[in-house]
């Protein structure tokens, strides 16, 4: 059996990953792709356990590092016990959010740095990357508007960080995808989210037709 792949979506908040990551998987199995469908933080009971840790924090918080390590075990887990697993069998893993998240939002915007998020992942996740990371990038007024929608001015511990440090992840996201065009494309997110999902299939349009 051929291994499957290994899609993720990435972008800072309300950028539509979620809503874009649930049309592929569908499409995907209307086309007969048997996929697996999960997300980060979480996607097995420990990790869906950690990200409430991370989410809603005890006390006065984590620290930049132990934020970082929490990240990493939870996607430790993810990996060895859903990803690996699924990808073996043969089924697309279709993922909201992966790695670059803890890139973009712990090493970039938390200024931990590129490497020890790497080291980190290499420890936890043997390094596992996705075949394609599909980075959402709408326009700001869209995504205020979206936000406001969604979560009604509340946010989690880490959606609620200031305006400054989610133009940073923003802006970190637009330079991997610059960086590595190999393994990122930039998919612009504004627009209707049928408009959105035809520019997702034709981003992983190489993908696919090796599938078949
Ligand atoms: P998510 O539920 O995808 O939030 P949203 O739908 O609001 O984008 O992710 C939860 C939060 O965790 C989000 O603020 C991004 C953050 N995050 C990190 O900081 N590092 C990571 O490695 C991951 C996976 C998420």
């Amino acid at each position: 059996m051929t291994r499957g792949r290994f899609i993720a979506f990435e972008g800072g908040e309300g950028m539509g990953k979620s809503t874009q990551a649930r049309l592929l998987a569908e499409a995907l199995e209307a086309q007969g792709v048997a996929t697996c469908l999960t997300r980060e933080p979480g996607g097995t009971s420990g990790a869906e356990a950690i990200r409430g840790l991370l989410l809603d924090p005890p006390g006065e918080g984590w620290t930049k590092k132990a934020e970082a390590l929490l990240f990493a075990a939870a996607r430790a887990d993810h990996v060895a016990r859903l990803i690996r697993p699924a990808l073996q069998e043969g089924r697309w893993v279709i993922c909201d959010r992966f790695v670059d998240s803890s890139r973009a939002y712990q090493g970039v915007a938390g200024e931990l740095g590129d490497e020890i998020v790497r080291e980190l992942h290499n420890i936890g996740s043997d390094g596992l990357l996705p075949d394609m990371t599909l980075v959402i990038d709408a326009d700001a007024a869209e995504v205020d508007r979206r936000l406001t929608e969604r979560d009604g001015g509340l946010s989690d511990a880490i959606g609620g960080r200031a305006a400054e440090y989610h133009a940073s992840v923003n802006a970190a996201f637009r330079d991997f995808s610059v960086q590595e065009p190999d393994r990122f494309a930039l998919i612009y997110g504004s627009g209707s989210k049928e408009d959105v999902h035809a520019r997702v299939l034709e981003a992983l349009s190489p993908l696919l037709d090796e599938g078949r």
